[in-house]
């Protein structure tokens, strides 16, 4: 293809490292659409007539079906552009010669890769949704169900198991957000910028923006054939994406195990130990935090490639779909593995009830007492005395003698008589966003609504 000027034929060694068909075979479809629409700008330019344009369309379509039907899976070709290319030479004969007039495979990949971005960013978002509708539906059946809320590993106040749900719900409304946000800017043509300087065929760019379904047109070639900043920010949408659902499943390692025991994971989603028969392993969990730290590595590698970088398009760049192609592939394979651990996990409300301990309603001990005039701060240092002197004595908070809790404070006999139960407490944080139960159920209708359709509507191209 570029043989002319040279001599002789790639080395073997050179041809492996360079050859990519192994990784952009994965483009062959949006190649294949790009070129079509490449056929149609040529002859609105007068290149090609229309009998020549009618041939390329047909032959395009054949190859299409050819790699759809998984031809040429031992090709040699050095990449997905150029096996297209020999197979329409195949299909129409000399005529294939004429589809890469004022193209470039610069401009040519860049436009499939976006192509491919936009390809996938539509059933990734519904796996997210899917997922947080899962969350949803647990949260809504756990609404009664009270544990305690940690921070720093160790229990801080009472909340309800739907609260906690919902705080890993909450990041995936963000993670739609964002990806329609990249989605806007995957969606800007770089075909008809040539090498770096433009195209030498009068196309009518917007021509092609339309067939192709993109937003805009890029502003300047060099920039639009170097610019891979739609994959870096796809791959820290990725990333983040990917460190939700990390988090998540830390959460749930650790509540699903014998000591915590809050949920039971299902046959389904659960693994054994080949040499101990009474594990239930919760692999997807763990598997989705390794995801995380690999989907990152991909991030950093490809940032790391694009500095180094000047203006337009270097090898260096070929790198980028492996990257992104392993991230993509890794949220695809977990959401739909964590979201059936979510929708099949079984509660324990007994557990969770048996571990909370009286000391989480210290805040409202000293809460009371601010409701009594004393100041916030001297009201903490009171409760905090209560607190070790019943752990001295080894009593709950209830059961340390009237006299003792008089010495800290003359009302905190009292306090004490009227303290409420953890349900009770629950209630007390009537903020919005708080753990209450009118706050949870106003999060779960919104979050119902938020994970039920596209986020935002298709509208982003
Ligand atoms: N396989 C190449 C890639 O993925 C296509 C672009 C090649 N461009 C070039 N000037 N050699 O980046």
């Amino acid at each position: 293809m570029w043989g002319g000027r040279f001599a002789t034929p790639p080395s073997e060694a050179l041809a492996a490292l360079n050859n990519s068909l192994s990784v952009d075979r994965r483009l062959w479809a949006q190649d294949v659409r790009a070129s079509k629409a490449w056929v149609t700008a040529l002859q609105d330019a007068g290149v090609l007539d229309s009998e020549e344009a009618g041939l390329l369309h047909g032959g395009l379509d054949r190859v299409g079906d050819r790699l759809s039907g998984g031809a040429e899976a031992e090709a040699a070709d050095e990449d997905i552009h150029t096996l297209v290319e020999r197979l329409l030479y195949q299909e129409v004969g000399d005529l294939a010669g004429k589809l890469h007039t004022g193209r470039s495979r610069n401009d040519q990949v860049a436009t499939d890769l976006r192509l491919w971005c936009l390809d996938a960013l539509g059933p990734l978002d519904e796996q997210i949704a899917a997922l947080g509708a899962a969350l949803v539906v647990q949260a809504r059946a756990g609404i009664d169900m009270l544990l305690p809320g940690y921070t720093h590993g160790q229990q801080a106040q009472p909340v309800r198991w739907a609260y906690v749900l919902l705080a890993h719900a909450w990041p995936l409304v963000r993670d739609r957000d964002r990806l329609a946000d990249v989605r806007r800017r995957v969606a800007e043509l770089p075909l008809g910028s040539g090498a770096l300087a433009g195209s030498s065929v009068a196309v009518d760019r917007d021509l092609l923006r339309d067939i192709l379904g993109f937003r805009t047109v890029s502003a300047n070639a060099l920039d639009a054939t170097g610019d891979r900043d739609f994959v870096a920010e796809l791959l820290f949408a990725l990333t983040l994406l990917a460190t939700h659902l990390s988090r998540l499943g830390t959460e749930l390692v650790t509540y699903s195990s014998t000591e915590y025991g809050f949920v039971r994971l299902s046959d389904a989603f659960s693994t054994g130990s080949s040499l101990l028969p009474q594990k239930r392993n919760p692999d997807v969990f763990e598997l989705a935090r390794a995801k995380a730290a690999r989907t990152l590595g991909d991030l950093v590698a490809m940032v790391g490639m694009l500095r180094a970088l000047p203006a337009g398009y270097s090898k260096d760049l070929q790198e980028d779909k492996s990257l992104l192609f392993d991230a993509m592939d890794a949220a695809l394979v977990t959401l739909p593995a964590v979201r059936g651990a979510v929708e099949t996990m079984q509660p324990i409300p007994d557990r969770m009830q048996s571990v909370l301990r009286e000391t989480l309603l210290a805040t409202d001990v000293a809460d009371e007492l601010v409701g009594e005039g004393v100041p916030f701060r001297e009201a903490h240092g009171l409760a905090g005395r209560l607190v070790r002197e019943a752990e001295d004595l080894g009593v709950s908070l209830r059961e340390l003698p009237a006299e003792r809790a008089r010495k800290i404070h003359e009302v905190l006999p009292d306090v004490l008589g009227r303290l409420g139960s953890f349900e009770d407490s629950v209630e007390r944080r009537r903020t919005s966003g708080g753990t209450s139960r009118a706050s949870v159920e106003a999060q779960l209708g919104v979050l119902e609504q938020a994970f039920a359709g596209q986020f935002p509507p298709e509208a982003a191209t």
